[in-house]
């Protein structure tokens, strides 16, 4: 539930933004939707919203949980572009997943409408390369069936392609003792805070803000997850 409470508070940063800085925001683009956690919080909050995603099971499950909302299968290139948003959003670093961030970019700008809003967080660059990443582990127990998850977390970083990988392995401790194992990798690009700033420019966006994720101050160079909220001129 951990992620629902962050997209939940999340979304009604969202909103605060869109009184801010874009006038009429209604129409929005959620960009590797998921399972649609944030598409469904903005929906509820009166939005139309179109949630995207190159994983067919994410949007299995995200049509599953509400059938009102349009959910695509696919990568943003298959909107038309005819189809212009108020707001496009890519929530939980799926810029860092994709391969060419720059024409990803100009597509949205071109989906998007003047003076419409782009928000998206990416691992900050700066962040990565200043503080080494440690090994992590966790412990929780699954509520529905009481099985102890604990999941261990390795950071790799190559710094000449920018690029950082967490391997994560799952041991599953089952409730009559026995243990089942699996892993799991992350790859992903990082950018430092001027890279995002020329792509945006290049595509006609100004700058408005860079901020921490979670306490929405503005960001630092120890920051890994930053928000970019950029206006279309
Ligand atoms: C960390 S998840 C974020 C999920 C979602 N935004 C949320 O808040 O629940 C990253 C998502 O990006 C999707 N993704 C990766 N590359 C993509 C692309 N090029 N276009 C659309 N979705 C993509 C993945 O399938 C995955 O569902």
């Amino acid at each position: 539930m951990m992620g629902t409470n962050r997209a939940t508070e999340e979304c009604f940063t969202l909103q605060r933004i869109f009184n801010k800085y874009g006038s009429g925001i209604h129409r929005i683009l959620d960009v590797g939707c998921g399972t649609g956690l944030h598409s469904n919080i903005l929906y509820n909050m009166g939005c139309e919203v179109t949630g995207i995603d190159t994983s067919k099971d994410m949007i299995d499950i995200a049509k599953s949980k509400n059938s009102d909302i349009e959910f695509i299968n696919g990568d943003i290139y298959s909107i038309g572009s005819n189809r212009k948003y108020d707001s496009v959003i890519s929530m939980w670093n799926v810029m860092g997943y994709v391969p060419y961030i720059d024409d990803f970019i100009s597509k949205v700008s071109d989906i998007i409408k003047s003076e419409g809003l782009f928000i998206f967080d990416v691992f900050n660059g700066i962040a990565v390369i200043d503080t080494k990443p440690q090994r992590t582990i966790k412990a929780k127990i699954d509520n529905a069936t009481g099985d102890i998850i604990k999941r261990t977390g390795t950071p790799y970083v190559d710094l000449m392609n920018q690029t950082f990988t967490m391997k994560y392995r799952y041991d599953i401790t089952k409730t009559d003792g026995r243990i089942e194992t699996f892993n799991e990798e992350h790859d992903m690009i990082f950018y430092t805070p001027n890279q995002i700033k020329d792509m945006l420019e290049y595509d006609n966006f100004e700058l408005l803000e860079m901020t921490n994720v979670y306490d929405c101050k503005k960001a630092t160079k120890d920051d890994w997850d930053v928000r970019y909220i950029a206006r279309k001129e």
